[in-house]
């Protein structure tokens, strides 16, 4: 099976044997303390690292088994049954069953090619709002820097806190990177998260939030009475990674890897996908969204793939309660090989144009 629907590093970008030797110089350093409980917020010098690479104090910043970790904290601290909480559509599908599970009443906001569009938020209280600016999961959409300054702007009028996901934001192949949403409001009404796991490994599960003071109290707390102490060696071994200073040429080469996907993506979009086909062109992170307006709906189309061969997620599993997307397509390209990336496209090509031969 030709997987576009794993949103994971291909097993090239892993950097076995440089973290296997920061997992043990970690030890040898601080192994007493690596190797008992601690405090719920993470390791003390990766937050350290942390705080200052974001500009605040080290108790704003948690560090979360993954980011998703946080997440669900994040939602237990602030969502109940019938909480409104605003996300884009579409969005990453695992926030949504975590507040879907938590019994949120889910809003979305419209988005086009340069992301969420500020101005037309819906009115009304919201909990939160969740939003992912850079090359978003699964759009692989980047919000403009405009947007970007008017979404701080309206954070702040409307005392609207809003979560900016950016675990893609470094991930970037070409192009300039862009400022975060936090950076821009100067923190004011943003909690700000992003991980590891595109940057390092996504199996050490370290991600961090950046919150106002209080919340981070709250989840810290949550995260004690959760696991008591985060792991301390997973943390420790990023703390080491960025210590001698690997993360920057890991993620050059990361990065090289990752755009050679990338390109034969669209390349092998360009060449079998039918005239009324439209896709995303994202300049980093994992995934390309996929409209076929005169092919089999998304559903029909994946369970055909399946049968020759590859796989995909369905753009109806981005939306609250599956509506919308029907006609589209999440395909991660971090996976699979340049050359599978080129057969599988090839075989999902076929099967569109099978189904619709007039649109050729
Ligand atoms: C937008 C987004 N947020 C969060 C995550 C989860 O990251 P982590 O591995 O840090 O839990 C992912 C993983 O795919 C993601 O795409």
């Amino acid at each position: 099976m030709i997987s576009f629907a794993r949103g994971v590093p291909a097993p090239e970008c892993l950097a076995v044997e440089e973290l296997a030797d920061c997992a043990r110089a970690a030890l040898e350093r601080d192994g007493r303390t690596i190797l008992s409980y601690g405090p719920g917020g993470g390791y003390g010098p990766l937050r350290e690292v942390l705080a200052e690479q974001h500009d605040v104090e080290p108790s704003r910043v948690v560090i979360t088994s993954g980011s998703l970790q946080g997440f669900v904290f994040l939602a237990q601290q602030l969502v109940q049954k019938g909480t409104r909480v605003l996300v884009e559509a579409p969005t990453y599908d695992r926030p949504l069953k975590i507040l879907s599970r938590l019994g949120a009443e889910i809003v979305t906001a419209p988005m086009d090619e340069d992301g969420l569009i500020p101005d037309e938020l819906p009115d009304g209280d919201f909990a939160f709002l969740y939003t992912i600016p850079t090359f978003q999961n699964p759009s692989g959409r980047t919000m403009s820097v405009e947007r970007r300054l008017r979404l701080a702007e309206i954070a702040r009028e409307r005392r609207l806190l809003v979560l900016e996901d950016d675990p893609y934001g470094l991930v970037r192949y070409d192009g300039d990177p862009l400022p975060s949403v936090f950076e821009l409001a100067d923190g004011e009404q943003i909690a700000y998260c992003s991980s590891f796991s595109k940057t390092v490994s996504p199996g050490v599960r370290v991600g961090w939030f950046v919150l106002p003071a209080q919340l981070a109290a709250e989840i810290e707390a949550l995260a004690v009475s959760t696991y008591i102490s985060p792991p301390y060696l997973s943390q420790a071994t990023v703390h080491e990674f960025l210590r001698r200073e690997s993360f920057g040429p890991n993620l050059e080469r990361v990065n090289g890897l990752l755009s050679e996907r990338r390109d034969a993506m669209l390349d092998a979009l360009t060449r079998e996908m039918p005239e009324d086909a439209t896709w995303t062109k994202p300049a980093g992170g994992y995934f390309v969204w996929l409209e076929l307006p005169s092919g089999p709906p998304s559903s029909q189309l994946l369970a055909e793939a399946e049968d020759a061969g590859v796989t995909f997620v369905k753009g109806s599993d981005f939306f609250p309660g599956g509506r919308g997307g029907e006609s589209a397509l999440r395909l991660a390209f971090s996976f699979v090989s340049p050359d599978e990336i080129s057969d599988g496209v090839g075989r999902i090509g076929g099967l569109v144009r099978a189904a619709a031969p007039a649109a050729l």
